[in-house]
This record gives C-alpha cells, structure tokens and sequence, in this order.
C-alpha cells in the first residue's frame, strides 16, 4: 500500500521535474553534410540561433539559400539539412491537404496525392503533384463548391451548438441550434433546430419564441 503511494507521488513529482529542467536545456552542434553553419560551437544554450548555407547543388530544407535554426528546450527548431536541390520543399495549397512526408521534404520524381478539404473542388481534374528539378508541377486549386455553404444564419434567441471553426460548409453538412432558455422553436415544446446545407444554401429555420406557459 505505502510503496503504492510512493510510486504514485513519484509518478507525479517526476514530470515536473524533468519538464522544469528541460526548458533551458542546451542542444548539441547539428551534423550538417553538404553546407556550413555559424557559429561553430560544440554546444548552443536554449534560444539561441544557427545559421547555415549549403553547397552548391543543395538547398536547405526551408525555403531560401540560407535557414537558420533555433536551440529550443534540446532540440533544434528545426534540423538543419542540406538536402538535393532537385528536391523539394512540402508545397502550401490552400484548402487542401496530401500526404506528408515525414523526413519533410520529397524526392525528385516523388509524387504526391492532393484532396481538396470540404467543400472545395478541383478546378482542375489533376489531383497529383511531382517535385520536378525543385519545384512541383500541376499544383491544382481547390475553389469553393457551388454546392457548399457559407456561414449558417443567425437565428434570433438561438446559439449554434455543434459548430467547429470553418467558413465552408461542405453540402449535407447541417448545424444544430439550440433556443436560449425560456424560448421554444415557434409552435412546438423543442428547444433545438437543425439546418443543412443544399445546393449552396442554407435550409430555412423556424424562429425561437418566448416560451408563453411552462
Ligand atoms: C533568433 O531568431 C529569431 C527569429 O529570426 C529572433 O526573433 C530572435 O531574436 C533571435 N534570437 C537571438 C538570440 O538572436
Ligand atoms: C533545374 O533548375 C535549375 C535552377 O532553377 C536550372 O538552372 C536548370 O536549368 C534546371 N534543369 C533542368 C533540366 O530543367
């Protein structure tokens, strides 16, 4: 029973610990193949930064000929990497999203597969990128569905109960409203209503209404 207890205190106390001294913890010199970094030293204090340039031929793993780095807590903000500059950097495509390579950056040749988020289609049908000499080719953009929603309306006396942060409601996507309290959905004893998103609008809602007797 008591060493249960210990474990437990120990349990508790010991991430504390490890987490309070982690913070200033210092970071290592990186292993940099194929570039250079300053300030050469064989350890850097937390916060401090690194900055590197590769050879030629190479490229950082951050775009730009030089990245710098940051010592934070231990580790580098990110690892500082010379990598092929026929390489290439994970592109930004607005509303979309692909598979991410876990190293952080692609091959030449490597292919990646692009799904616009909801609500969003491919302007264009090519749903497939490749890093080609740098660069991607046949980036597709995702555009806003005819059939998608914006924001839902407002309905007097009524908050929205099952919203999470997004400004495009893919079709079929439907919202709950919930009546504030001593209000009803006009004509009925329910407090919830629900819409949903059809062809690019917005069902309509009944009203709350002051709820007349209890
Ligand atoms: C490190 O770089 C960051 C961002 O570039 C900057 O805000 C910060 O002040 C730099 N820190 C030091 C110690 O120079
Ligand atoms: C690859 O890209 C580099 C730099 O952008 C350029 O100088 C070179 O001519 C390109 N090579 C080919 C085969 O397109």
């Amino acid at each position: 029973m008591c060493f249960r207890c210990l474990g437990f205190v120990l349990l508790i106390w010991f991430p504390g610990a490890v987490n309070a001294q982690s913070e200033t913890e210092p970071c290592n010199a990186p292993r940099l193949d194929g570039g250079f970094f300053v300030p050469v030293q064989v350890t850097y204090s937390h916060g401090t930064n690194l900055t590197y340039a590769c050879d030629n031929g190479r490229k950082p793993t951050v775009e730009g000929w030089w990245a710098t780095s940051t010592c934070q807590n231990g580790k580098w903000s990110h690892k500082p990497q010379c990598i092929d500059e026929k390489s290439c950097l994970p592109p930004s495509i607005s509303n979309a999203k692909y598979t991410e390579n876990p190293n952080g950056w692609y091959e030449e040749t490597e292919k990646i597969r692009i799904t616009c988020d909801n609500g969003y289609i491919f302007t264009d049908h090519d749903a497939t990128a490749e890093c080609k000499n740098g660069t991607w080719t046949s980036i597709p953009i995702c555009e806003k569905s005819s059939y998608a929603c914006d924001e839902p309306p407002k309905i007097p006396h009524a908050v929205i109960t099952n919203l999470e942060d997004q400004e495009v409601f893919a079709e079929d996507s439907e919202v709950s409203y919930e009546c504030e309290d001593g209000y009803a959905v006009e004509g009925t004893a329910d407090t919830q209503t629900v819409l949903y998103c059809f062809a690019g609008d917005w069902s309509t809602g009944q009203p709350c209404s002051k709820c007349t007797v209890r």
